[in-house]
């Protein structure tokens, strides 16, 4: 990774590091990387807290501010599309990672990795992405909290002493690869990578959200990252947004 690539700001504590890409975004420019040792308030999908106080585990957030009209980015897809390059930098260190839709990143079926992606608008003038990403690298959080999720870390999957810097480096190198062929062409640019590390079809699963719970067979993933649910009665769900368990 080329210095001049991102700008990385590092931070001992902050509230959030992407409630600080967020709240700064319009004087950030695009690729800054904003790293903190701990998060005081870190946030987590669907508003859950995401616990921070390891200052071996990664809190990264990234702000992406591609130049053009938004409305032809696939800003619902940016979650996936690091899911996709975290799964494969994990992969790298020995360890099979999967995706459960649509973006936690599970070893040994406990939840290693978080994303959060957030859409910065100021009134209607679209102002980028903020991608947060949670790497559970040194400590597992698990007995801190009240997680719906069991939870593992690096250290617990490889055994190695790995640094954030490498794996943030790691992350960062495959973002730039991939980049282009994202914002081009959306999830079907990923959409290969991430069924390999989607071992959920022909699973039975429940998918929980705010409006109504679904429980049936996964058929598969769309070609814009949405899931396919069959139900009991033979009738195929398209989910947008939920979570899988
Ligand atoms: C989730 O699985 O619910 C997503 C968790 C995302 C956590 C990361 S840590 C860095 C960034 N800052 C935050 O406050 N949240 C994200």
């Amino acid at each position: 990774m080329a210095d001049t690539d991102f700008h990385i700001l590092r931070f001992d504590e902050l509230d959030s590091t992407s409630s600080y890409a967020v709240n700064n975004i319009t004087s950030l420019p695009h690729n800054t990387v904003i790293t903190a040792d701990r998060q005081r308030a870190g946030r987590g999908r669907l508003g859950r807290t995401w616990v921070s106080d390891s200052p071996g585990n990664l809190y990264a957030s990234v702000v992406i501010r591609p130049e053009r009209d938004y409305r032809t980015l696939p800003l619902v897809n940016f979650t996936q599309f690091f899911s996709v390059i975290v799964a494969d930098v994990l992969s790298g260190y020995g360890i099979g990672p999967v995706i459960k839709w649509p973006n936690d990143i599970l070893v040994s079926g406990k939840k290693i990795c978080g994303i959060l992606s957030e859409v910065a608008f100021t009134g209607s003038v679209f102002n980028g992405i903020v991608v947060g990403i949670g790497l559970n690298i040194a400590d597992n959080p698990s007995d801190k909290l009240d997680r719906v999720q069991e939870t593992t870390s690096l250290f617990d999957q490889c055994r190695k002493t790995v640094s954030r810097k490498e794996v943030l480096d790691r992350i960062l190198d495959r973002y730039l690869v991939s980049y282009g062929a994202f914002i081009n062409d959306g999830f079907s640019s990923i959409y290969n990578s991430y069924m390999r590390y989607f071992p959920y079809l022909g699973e039975k699963i429940t998918i929980i959200n705010s409006n109504n719970n679904v429980i049936g067979i996964v058929r598969g993933i769309t070609d814009s990252g949405e899931l396919r649910v069959e139900d009991g009665s033979g009738t195929t769900h398209t989910i947008t947004l939920g979570d899988m368990i």
